[in-house]
This record gives C-alpha cells, structure tokens and sequence, in this order.
C-alpha cells in the first residue's frame, strides 16, 4: 500500500536515519534494520563504506539478504587499520554534514564501525546527530583484538547502546555508561537467520559443494591472530585434515585467509581438505544447519550455531559471546591452539552431537530484533 501523500511529507520532513555497512559480518545485521526502517517508513540513507568490497564478500550478501543499493558508496577499499579507519573518517564526514542525519546508527565491531562512531561523536553537536550502536556490551577483554578496541570505543561514543544479549548491559555498566542509554533488543543477526533458514535448507548446500549426504564439518578461518602467523595457522591447518581422515571437512576461505596460505607455502595441507571460495549467506547458513560440528574463530558463527543447536569449536582464548558457550553449544579449544587440542575438542564436541537448545535459546533472539531497534530509535530521541 502507497503512504498517503501527507504522511511522505511529514516523513521527508524529518531528518533521515544513517545506517553503515561495510564488512560482511555487518551486512546480515543491517538487511533487517533497514527493512524494519522502510516498514515503518521512516526515512534512511544506507551508507557502504566499501571496507569489504568483491562480489563474493559484499555484492553476494546484498542480493541474497534482498538489502537494497546503498545510497552512498564511500569505496574505501583495504589498508592497515590506520589507512582504512582514516579513509572511512574522511569519506564519511562530508555525508553527514550534508545529510544531517538524527541518528547514525552503526552495528558491530569493525573498522568502518567505530570509524563512522568517531565523525559522528565529533560533528554531533554542530549537526544534531545521535549515534546508535548495535551489538552494544560486547567484550572479549582481549585488548590485542582490533574488534576489542573498536567495540569498547564505539560505545563509548554512543548516544543509545542496543544489547544482544543480557551479559551485555553489566560489562557497560562496569565501564561508567549510564543504565538509561542502554536498551536490551536481542540479536538481530537471528533475525535474518530465522528469515533465511528454510529457503538454505531446501538449498541443498552440502550437495552443491560436492559432499553428498555423508556427515561432515564446516570451519571458517580469518582472525589476524591464527591466519597471520605460520606458528598459529599450519597447526590448525593440521588439526583440519586429521579431523578430514574420518569426515569431509570444508573450508570456505576468507581472502586474508587464502593470501596467508600462499605467503607461508602451506598450500598442500589444503589438500585434505574441502577448500572452497567465500561462501554466500544461503550455502553458509545451509552448511551450518547440516554440519556435525563447526570450526570457527567467527563471532557471527558462534551465534549461528547457538541457534541451530550445532556443536561449535572456536579457535580462541576468549570470546565475546559467552552466552553461546552457557547454552552450551560452543567450547573454546585450549590455549595455545595445538594440533592435539583442536582435534580432542573437536572429538568431543562430535561425542555430544546436536544441542536441544530449546527453551535454553537466549531472549531475545527471536526474530523480531529489528522492530525493537526501530522502536527504542523512537523512544530515545532524547538521550544526549
Ligand atoms: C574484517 C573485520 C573483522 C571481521 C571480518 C569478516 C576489522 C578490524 N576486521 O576483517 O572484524 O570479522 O572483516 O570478514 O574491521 N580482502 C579482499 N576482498 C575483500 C575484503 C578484503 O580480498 O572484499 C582482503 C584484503 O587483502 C584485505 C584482507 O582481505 O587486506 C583483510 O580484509 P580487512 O577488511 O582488512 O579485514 P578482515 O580480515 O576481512
């Protein structure tokens, strides 16, 4: 149905709703945003920062996830931490200045997240903008992960801090930020993932990767601190394919993770293994909901699994999500990661098989995080 012609007008009147997008991990948390938005007809600008930019990383997600064309593309492209957080600083100021948006509402804990946090925090006053963080709270405590820096700040700078999950709210707490910026929404990944899950069933997606029906493992790889170094990366690597002695185990590889292999020369232990390019969301999701057990040093899939009631390994010494290893469908390998440590969790993990989850599931994850996102945007336009 049309809006009528008055309510456009008084919705053009007011100032828009910025919404970033720029790694993949970002691009299943604001498909739904951006729908809840334009179902309740608020007006928005979606901003790409271009931090993640081949087809296969971005371009794949948008069609599959229905998110419609950015309206602005800042194309800043890969850098060391500096160059990129700086590029999107730059690029991201003459949008607001012009845009003058009331809310800039940014998610997750990449690069482009606190780059735009930061601008914003900055221009807040002269343009009257509020800055809104999705996945607020989260903490792994590990100082040496960028995300770590980039969630502890972005919150800081946050005007409305939206929580996944009930451990989030005392960890912001602790840090000083005030009971009344905080609002507990849920997880809104899930929501794309509930919305997603019975077309990547029918999908098939163990067939079409060429593994049959047979039980099989799925692991994921791209944390600077196991990828960047032979030392962390050729153990795991190890631990994959004696684990591919006994099941077909694939491996989708994210671009940092296939430019490593090559740099260190460990390109044979891929031969065991079922190395696939990146994967879309429907084969990512569909490889998920079939799996054995999952491998993963992802935050977004230790999340996933939770909800599927799939065994989780995660190749960590801490995670941010604590949550998923309380329901009880993630365990951390010990650490430091070995060959013998990986392939004994993941053992283990395969001996408990599939996790009811149930009633256990965490509140909040539900589905219907988006429409509780729109809603505090609506009751918060007063916090500072
Ligand atoms: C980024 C996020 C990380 C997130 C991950 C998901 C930060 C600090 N890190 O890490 O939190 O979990 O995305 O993927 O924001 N590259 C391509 N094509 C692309 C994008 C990247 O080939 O479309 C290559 C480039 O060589 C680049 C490297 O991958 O240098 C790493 O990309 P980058 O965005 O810097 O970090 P990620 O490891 O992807």
């Amino acid at each position: 149905m049309e809006p009528k012609e008055e309510s456009i007008n008084a919705m053009e009147a007011l100032s828009p709703v910025l919404v970033v997008a720029g790694a993949r991990p970002n691009f299943m948390k604001v498909a739904p945003i951006i729908h809840a938005l334009d179902s309740a007809r608020i007006r928005r600008i979606l901003v790409h920062t271009g931090q993640h930019y081949d087809a296969q990383m971005s371009d794949t997600f948008f069609a599959e996830l229905g998110i419609p064309a950015p309206d602005r593309h800042l194309g800043v492209g890969s850098g060391s931490h500096a160059a990129q957080t700086a590029r999107i600083m730059e690029a991201i100021e003459p949008v607001l200045l012009e845009t003058r948006p009331r809310w800039i509402l940014v998610v997750g804990d990449v690069n482009s997240t606190l780059a735009c946090a930061l601008v914003a925090a900055k221009l807040r006053h002269s343009i009257g903008c509020r800055i809104a963080h999705v996945e607020a709270g989260l903490r792994s405590n590990d100082w040496s992960m960028p995300e770590e820096v980039n969630r502890v700040l972005t919150d800081r700078l946050s005007d409305l801090l939206l929580t996944p999950s009930p451990d989030a709210e005392p960890n912001l707490l602790r840090e000083g930020i005030e009971a009344e910026r905080i609002v507990f929404v849920g997880n809104v990944m899930i929501d794309t993932l509930l919305r997603m899950l019975p077309g990547a069933r029918a999908h098939d997606a163990p067939r079409r990767v060429g593994i049959g029906g047979s039980p099989f493992a799925i692991a994921t790889l791209h944390r600077p601190s196991n990828v960047d170094s032979p030392t962390t990366l050729r153990p795991i690597l190890m631990a994959l394919g004696a684990l591919a002695v006994s099941m077909p185990v694939v491996l989708p590889l994210h671009p940092r993770t296939r430019q490593r292999v090559e740099e260190f020369g460990l390109g044979s232990l891929l031969a065991p293994l079922k190395a696939t390019p990146p994967l879309g969301y429907t084969d990512m999701l569909g490889l998920q909901s079939a799996a054995s057990v999952v491998i993963t040093d992802s935050g977004g899939v230790q999340e996933e699994t939770t909800v599927l009631g799939i065994p989780c390994v995660t190749l960590r010494e801490t995670t941010e999500r604590p949550i998923t290893i309380s329901v009880g469908t993630n365990r951390l390998a010990p650490w430091p990661l070995t060959e013998d440590g990986i392939v004994a969790t993941v053992r283990a993990a395969l001996e408990q098989g599939p996790v009811p989850v149930g009633a256990r599931a965490p509140a909040g994850w539900d589905g219907r995080a988006s429409q509780r996102i729109v809603e505090a945007l609506r009751n918060h336009t007063n916090v500072a």
